[in-house]
């Protein structure tokens, strides 16, 4: 019996990266996983693989509202969620000099914002 059997997690930025192989795991371990991603295309393509352990939403995770959505839609599909992965983030690497606001505000949206609503 894996170490995850019957638990429901959603892992965030699932499309690619350590949260699609994230995902492979828990499946793995017994769960049924909600992966959530920007990516849309690649977030739907790969789920289709984890058959009926795995769907897909497409969320930005720094948008406060898709939150209460994503939990709705995982406890409709596979009932109450016992893990979250909060694994969506973006990095910029750039002299300090050169880092615009815009880009550095982003990023925090993105991993600390995201991180929070989660
Ligand atoms: N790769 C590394 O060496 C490393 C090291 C330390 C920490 N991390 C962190 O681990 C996490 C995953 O890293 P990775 O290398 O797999 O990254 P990756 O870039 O390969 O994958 C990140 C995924 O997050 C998605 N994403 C980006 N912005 C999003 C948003 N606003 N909402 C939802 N999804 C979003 C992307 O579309 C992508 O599918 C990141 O938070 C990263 O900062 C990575």
């Amino acid at each position: 019996m894996g170490e995850l059997e019957g638990k429901i997690a959603i892992v965030t930025g699932a499309a690619k990266g350590f949260g699609l192989a994230s995902t492979k795991a828990f499946i793995d371990e017994g769960a049924k996983v909600v992966m959530t991603d920007v990516d849309d295309t690649e977030g739907q393509k790969q789920a289709e693989q984890f058959g009926d352990k795995a769907i897909f939403i497409k969320q930005d995770v720094s948008d406060e509202a898709s939150w209460p959505e994503v939990f709705k839609k995982a406890e409709e599909t596979f009932g109450p969620v016992n893990v979250l992965l909060n694994n969506a983030g973006i990095l910029l690497f750039d002299n300090a000099e050169d880092v615009k606001m815009e880009d550095f505000h982003k990023i925090l949206s993105v991993d600390l914002d995201g991180v929070m609503l989660g």
